[in-house]
């Protein structure tokens, strides 16, 4: 077939178009993508919408005439997998005005149900699991053919770094990179290695031109996303526990993650770079010397530790100490002074004792997060912690735990952003507060929310904002003039 940069229909090509050289079809059908979950499931369902793209199917914020709804969901905790299941009811309700219309569940719970989805869900056409999305057209044919459409085999390889993602509801400023798949830590509450299947990095090539490309449509910022950045290592391809087996030219050409932040800090020194998550086993000084080293690598941390008893730790296996995680903390601090840290904890795993939950409020009081985001344990099935320990925490100990993590936390959040009363911070706008539409809403380099008159600056812009008033999540202030800093 012939190829060409211009737009055209040939006779040949009936109803295709080629377009920069790939072949896509005319949309002619619509698609409603709704997504749960992480961003990585965000991020993943911008590269169901680049596949389904090559098939026709344009994307639409319009669920009740969509010919395909496509739900990517989580399996995390119990609570997001019945949000699903509602859901699932609300698209009962649109299918029997609209008929034709086919849903498709994604993600986490597609993999962890399979073909029990089916079963369980007759509105359910088709479950497809989060290294199966390029297996999407076929699946699509076997549902109009009145097939079970179910894909949830797991890859070794699978990281889509050849598919450029469409981006959905995008500001056009901030954009997520995915870097890796999977994880290998197994923490044994999360369901997470059981549904995304083992760890596998991304060609850095690859990663680096869709960060060129967002740069030429004006895109400024940049969250590399994987379950456990820090792991990321780039041997030639295959699964991070293979690295061992590979060759020694490939074990010395490898690219780790400060590497690959440095790549992309470098090529690009008027965008910002984030990253999310960081395990802190995994963390290396070096990482933190990067950051320390280029300013436009975001002064933030999310560093989930999950509890502050080193007897909960070792049972999570989590596989760092109390202690250590004070190390990592004080040299964060020494190396990128004001550098602001989240954390996410668990309230109420099996077996922790009042002692434990106080452990884990003095911990905090250690470390003094600028934000974090707090659960109740979830029991999750085929876990670890589900086959070989007792959920033994009541429920409403783990709310009143919770509570109280929750409480300190928003003490915290308070003294970190009051500390910014009567500083100029640089912003970068990302769009109109929720609050009024005659303010931005925009980041700093910590990620803290700052809001402020719009006067005449424009989303995208870098902006130094003087911060007059705060609440314990967002910054209030004025704009002071087009920033030098990022
Ligand atoms: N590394 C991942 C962590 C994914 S899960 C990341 O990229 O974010 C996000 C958070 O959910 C975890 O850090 C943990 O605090 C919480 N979580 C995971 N499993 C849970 C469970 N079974 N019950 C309650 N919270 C859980
Ligand atoms: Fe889950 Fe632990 Fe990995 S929380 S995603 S198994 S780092």
């Amino acid at each position: 077939m012939e190829e060409s940069l211009s737009k055209k229909i040939t006779p040949e090509t009936d109803g295709v178009v080629i377009e920069n050289g790939h072949t896509t079809k005319n949309s002619d059908k619509s698609v409603y993508i709704e997504s749960y979950g992480c961003q990585m499931n965000f991020s993943d369902s911008e590269v169901v919408a680049s596949i389904l793209a090559k098939e026709g199917y344009e994307t639409t914020s319009k669920m009740d005439t969509a010919d395909l709804i496509l739900v990517n969901t989580c399996s995390i905790r119990e609570k997001a997998e019945l949000t699903v299941r509602k859901r699932l009811e609300k698209f009962n309700a649109v299918k029997k005005i609209n008929p034709n219309m086919k849903v498709g569940v994604l993600g986490c719970m597609a993999e962890r149900l399979k073909h029990k989805f089916l079963e369980e869900e007759k509105i359910v056409d088709m479950v497809v699991g989060p290294d199966a999305y390029k297996d999407l057209p076929n699946l699509l044919n076997e549902v109009d053919e009145g097939r079970d459409a179910v894909n949830v085999i797991l890859s070794k390889e699978e990281t889509y770094g050849d598919i450029a993602p469409i981006r959905i509801d995008s500001n056009g400023v901030s954009a997520f990179v995915s870097i890796t798949r999977g994880c290998d830590n197994m923490c044994t509450f999360c369901v997470v290695p059981f549904t995304r299947g083992r760890e596998r990095s991304r060609d850095p090539k690859s990663i680096l031109q869709e960060i060129n490309d967002l740069a030429e449509r004006g895109f400024k910022e940049v969250t590399l996303l994987g379950q456990n950045v820090d792991s990321y290592l780039w041997y030639g391809g295959g699964l991070k526990k293979d690295f061992s087996k590979a060759t020694p030219l490939q074990q010395k050409t490898a690219v780790d993650f400060s590497q690959l932040l440095a790549m992309a800090a470098e090529a690009h020194p008027r965008m910002r770079f984030r990253f999310s998550t960081s395990n802190p086993q995994d963390m290396t000084v070096d990482v933190l010397h990067t950051m320390a080293k280029y300013p436009n690598i975001c002064n933030y941390i999310h560093l989930p530790v999950q509890s502050g008893s080193d007897r909960i730790l070792k049972k999570m296996n989590r596989l760092h100490t109390r202690q250590e995680y004070f190390d990592l903390i004080d040299n964060i601090r020494k190396i990128i002074p004001d550098c602001a840290i989240s954390q996410d904890m668990i309230a109420g795993f099996p077996t922790e004792t009042e002692e434990d939950h106080q452990d884990t409020l003095s911990l905090m009081d250690y470390v003094k997060y600028d934000f974090g985001f707090m659960f109740a344990y979830s029991e999750r099935p085929g876990t670890l912690a589900e086959r070989k320990m007792e959920d033994d925490v009541t429920a409403d100990v783990k709310k009143r735990r919770l509570n109280e993590i929750i409480a300190k936390q928003q003490e915290h959040s308070r003294y970190r952003t009051e500390a910014f009363l009567g500083k100029t911070v640089c912003v970068l706008i990302e769009k109109a507060s929720k609050r009024s539409d005659d303010f931005w809403s925009g980041r700093t380099t910590q990620n803290t929310v700052v809001v402020f008159p719009k006067e005449d600056y424009k989303v995208g812009d870098y902006v130094d904002v003087k911060i007059e008033d705060c609440t314990s999540a967002t910054l209030l202030g004025t704009a002071v003039g087009s920033s030098e800093s990022i």
